[in-house]
């Protein structure tokens, strides 16, 4: 497979971000591709739909973390790959059915049409509903890992997914919040869940098949936490500073729909402030841990700069 050279190219946290991020998304690409049902294969409607939003772009970011904190802990990819593809098709599946009309009703992502737009509603709540399930199915036979492993990975894929610590669990007050006064805990909850909790098992993923300490899993927990609120307050601010063609989704639709969101609660100079503490929180976080955190620092940085 061509994703050996890849392999190769991706040794060494000294690189630039921009390359391993190309490296990763090649190896994501084409592991994806092997573990999609072909758009041939009946029924054909909803896998056509699945790769309609999978392969829409998208920056890949939950494998892209993995894969560096693997780095950090010189762990091959080749053990990791399985298990960041399954973070990707979740993320996807969270994606399609946040779209929906009957949650944030969105018809572009990733610059193009939404999967419901594109193939119905019917057919995107089931393309939603298999790309869950083909991502347990996608760790339960990673036959590079060990059982136990890949019961843990399920166990942690599972509860960062659904409810109710998960992102579901996240969703669905998102929903409740809409349109009414929430508090700053209550939203940093709702961030936390929403998007956190899906960053913070990538980034516990890598760690977990690298075989760290607890004292190394919980280093890479809390960079993770403050990574992951970082994503959902750019995400906001993003909603509110970008345009569609960069954004690649209709901005303006927080306000629109009177989301719990950063810059509603604070403004967007008070939310600019407080993501650059965020930021420092994250690397803060990477102190105590005696590995290479070149390339998550440089992960924290990306996300603070982020303009897509
Ligand atoms: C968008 O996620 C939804 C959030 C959780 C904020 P991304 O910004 O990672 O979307 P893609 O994968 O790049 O399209
Ligand atoms: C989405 O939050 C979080 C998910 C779990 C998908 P948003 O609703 O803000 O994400 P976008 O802006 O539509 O990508
Ligand atoms: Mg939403
Ligand atoms: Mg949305
Ligand atoms: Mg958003």
């Amino acid at each position: 497979m061509k994703a050996t050279s890849d392999i190769e190219l991706m040794a060494g946290p000294e690189g630039d971000l921009s390359a391993f991020a190309g490296t990763t998304r090649a190896l994501v690409d084409a592991t994806l591709d092997r573990l999609l049902p072909a758009e041939s294969a009946s029924p054909t409607r909803v896998h056509a739909a699945i790769r309609w939003s999978v392969f829409a772009g998208g920056k890949r970011f939950r494998p892209l973390l993995m894969l560096a904190v693997g780095e950090a802990f010189a762990t091959a990819p080749e053990l990791l790959i399985r298990t960041a593809c399954a973070l990707e098709l979740i993320h996807t599946y969270s994606l399609i059915h946040d779209d929906l009309p009957s949650m944030d009703d969105d018809d572009l992502r990733r610059g193009r049409a939404t999967c419901h737009v594109r193939f119905g509603e019917a057919t995107a709540i089931l393309a939603g509903d298999a790309l869950q399930s083909l991502a347990f199915q996608t760790i339960a036979g990673d036959e590079q890992l060990s059982a136990a492993p890949r019961l843990r990975l399920i166990a942690e894929v599972a509860g960062a997914s659904g409810t109710p610590a998960g992102m579901v669990a996240g969703q669905a007050l998102d929903l409740e919040a809409e349109s009414r006064a929430v508090s700053a805990s209550e939203l940093e909850q709702i961030h936390r869940l929403k998007t956190g909790a899906l960053i913070i098992a990538a980034a516990r993923a890598g760690a977990i098949i690298a075989e760290a300490t607890e004292a190394e899993l919980a280093a890479i927990t809390a960079y993770a936490a403050q990574l992951g609120l970082l994503f959902q307050i750019t995400d906001d601010l993003l909603d509110v500073t970008a345009t569609a063609e960069t954004l690649g989704k209709t901005p303006g639709k927080d306000q629109r729909s009177e989301k719990a969101t950063y810059p509603a609660l604070y403004g967007v100079a008070a939310t600019r402030k407080h993501v650059i503490a965020v930021h420092q929180n994250a690397c803060a976080a990477l102190e105590p841990l005696d590995r290479p955190t070149v390339r998550l620092r440089a992960i924290a940085d990306f996300i603070l700069q982020r303009q897509t």
